[in-house]
């Protein structure tokens, strides 16, 4: 196995990790260099899918104050986001901002080069900016890429995926990494390792987020001892494109309804009013069971988004990827209505960590959606993580630099033991079709932990996993990222099990129909490998 060294590793390269590297390499003493690590090709992430945009709190926007996104997104939140975090985030908005305007990022003008907000659900005021209309991740994770790549600072590793976590003495000290294309093995020492691996998505059946969301993060994490918080919190976005061409469901931006759509049923009878006053503009997760309520009842596989009503020129300036897609699709957005769906699309639990970043784990950083900060609560407000992820980044270089980074000289026996299970040559793995059992984990997450949940199904889920971690037989080494990924996957799902069948209410995303009521008392649910069982903590 080769062995390599440096100050600072990030894994992960969305906008989290991209922006990270930036600015750690912009700031930061790295006497042993700066690593980025991706599992894919750079940029391949979740963030380059991202439509409606980034929620931005701008110092010269009169009509919005950091008072108001901070009440929004606690609203949104269903009482269990900390104060502390969506203060900090919503307060260093206008800075992050100003810096990505300096990296070349783009964000849409109007005529008189004044920034174009949107408005999407539970948002008080327009303050969300976008870019190429509806093509915000893909614009702002270009712009960083190709910062990164001008960067000789930077050294970058692509198709490399980090399996596992390198800890001892409460110490994160290096990761093992996996060549997807080659299959060797490298160990990475290093003081600060950066998860920024994203989210979970693909544990579902449906699922707005693109292949690699498998929550690897996440798994390495909780593996090497981390503190997992709110694990039950996952968000499904109420309107994805009810039509199966790829691995995941294209998106249709919320950010259409924010415009005017409305959602109807096939004969284009309008339903929301019936759930909540605030109708399409409600809180994702009141949205999302409204449709998926609307599909039982009439046992339909989608309702419809009636875009019909917005004029059609500024349909296909504000929405050129959405109106393409569609049109691919036989659907001619300004005079068809959209057959639509609930999709996971964001998981709001994760690694717990402060506001620099930092884990349980001394050396172990984590940032973006892999991270549970506090600021989505139980229901993450619309355009907030993009702003989450760029807000952590530049927090985490904020802290690195007050710090002395000194990489791990001396290997020790835990850790020796932990990488002679990758060098051991004799091991035969037996062959797994992981497509296969793969379908079968995304079915029990959509049919068991999805969008309405009750101790049957939970304790069924739980039940059909373990059958499926017993014949998936791996410990530490796996044949190739399929399996690496799958193996994450089976860690992550019975964590999302495990924690939604213990919180014994309903809240944001978490519904419970054995327990529908909200509980006064407000509680976080914290998970470690050590304790085993979930925690509820204030
Ligand atoms: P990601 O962008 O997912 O990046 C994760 C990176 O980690 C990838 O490069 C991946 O290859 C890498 N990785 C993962 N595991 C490993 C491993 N084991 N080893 C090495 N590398 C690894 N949010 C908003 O705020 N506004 C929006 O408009 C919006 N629209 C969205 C639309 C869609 C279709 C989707 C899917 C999400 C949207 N979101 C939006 C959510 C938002 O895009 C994500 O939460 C955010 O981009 C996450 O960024 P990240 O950097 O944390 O992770
Ligand atoms: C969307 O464009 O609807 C997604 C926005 C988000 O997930 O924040």
């Amino acid at each position: 196995m080769k062995y390599s060294k440096y100050s600072t590793i990030i894994i992960g390269s969305g906008i989290a990790g991209l922006y990270s590297a930036l600015k750690i390499q912009q700031q930061v003493n790295l006497p042993d260099g700066l690593l980025l690590i991706t599992k894919s090709k750079l940029g391949e992430s979740n963030s380059r899918y991202a439509q409606g945009g980034m929620v931005a709190v701008m110092k010269d926007n009169k009509s919005d104050s950091t008072a108001s996104h901070i009440s929004d997104t606690i609203k949104a939140g269903a009482g269990l986001s900390e104060f502390n975090t969506v203060k900090f985030i919503s307060e260093n908005s206008d800075a992050v901002v100003k810096d990505l305007l300096k990296f070349g990022v783009q964000f849409d003008r109007d005529e008189n080069n004044n920034l174009c907000y949107t408005k999407e659900a539970a948002h008080s005021v327009r303050r969300i900016l976008h870019s190429g209309g509806d093509a915000t991740g893909r614009m702002i994770e270009q712009a960083l890429c190709k910062k990164v790549h001008e960067n000789s600072n930077i050294e970058i590793y692509e198709q490399t995926s980090a399996v596992e976590l390198l800890v001892s003495n409460g110490q994160c000290k290096g990761v093992v990494v996996f060549d997807n294309e080659t299959g060797e093995y490298e160990t990475i020492y290093s003081s600060a390792i950066i998860l920024a691996t994203g989210g979970i998505g693909q544990l579902y059946k449906y699922t707005t987020n693109p292949v690699g969301a498998t929550g690897d993060g996440i798994a390495l994490a909780y593996r090497a001892g981390a503190v997992m918080q709110d694990m039950e919190f996952v968000q499904f976005h109420p309107t994805a494109l009810a039509i199966d061409t790829d691995e995941n469901r294209f998106l249709i931006s919320e950010a259409v309804r924010g415009e005017g759509a409305k959602l109807c049923d096939a004969d284009g009878v309008e339903f929301m009013s019936k759930y909540d006053e605030r109708k399409e503009l409600a809180p994702r997760d009141i949205v999302t069971r409204a449709n998926f309520n609307e599909m039982q009842k009439n046992n339909t596989n989608n309702v419809y988004l009636n875009a019909t009503c917005i004029d059609s020129k500024k349909l296909s300036l504000r929405f050129p990827n959405i109106s393409k897609k569609c049109l691919e699709n036989g659907i001619d957005i300004s005079k068809d209505f959209i057959p639509v769906a609930p999709a996971a699309h964001y998981f709001m639990g994760g690694v717990k960590t402060n506001l620099e970043g930092q884990t349980s784990i001394n050396g172990l950083y984590a940032i973006g959606e892999v991270a549970s900060t506090g600021l989505h609560g139980g229901n993450r407000l619309a355009s907030n993580s993009l702003l989450e992820c760029v807000v952590c980044a530049y927090s985490v270089a904020n802290y690195l630099k007050t710090i002395e980074l000194k990489t791990p000289k001396q290997i020790d026996e835990e850790i020796k033991s932990r990488i002679d299970e990758y060098n051991n040559e004799d091991l035969i793995l037996e062959e797994f079709d992981v497509s296969e059992l793969k379908s079968q984990l995304q079915n029990i997450m959509w049919d068991y932990v999805g969008i309405l949940r009750d101790e049957r199904k939970l304790t069924a889920a739980l039940e059909k996993i373990d059958i499926l971690q017993t014949k998936f037989a791996r410990n530490s080494k796996c044949l190739n990222i399929q399996e690496y990924e799958f193996k994450n996957m089976l860690s992550v799902a019975k964590l999302i099990a495990y924690c939604a069948l213990s919180r014994k209410e309903s809240r944001g995303a978490h519904y419970r129909e054995d327990f529908p009521q909200t509980n006064d008392e407000c509680i976080h649910s914290i998970i470690t490998k050590e304790e085993g069982v979930p925690e509820f903590v204030k």
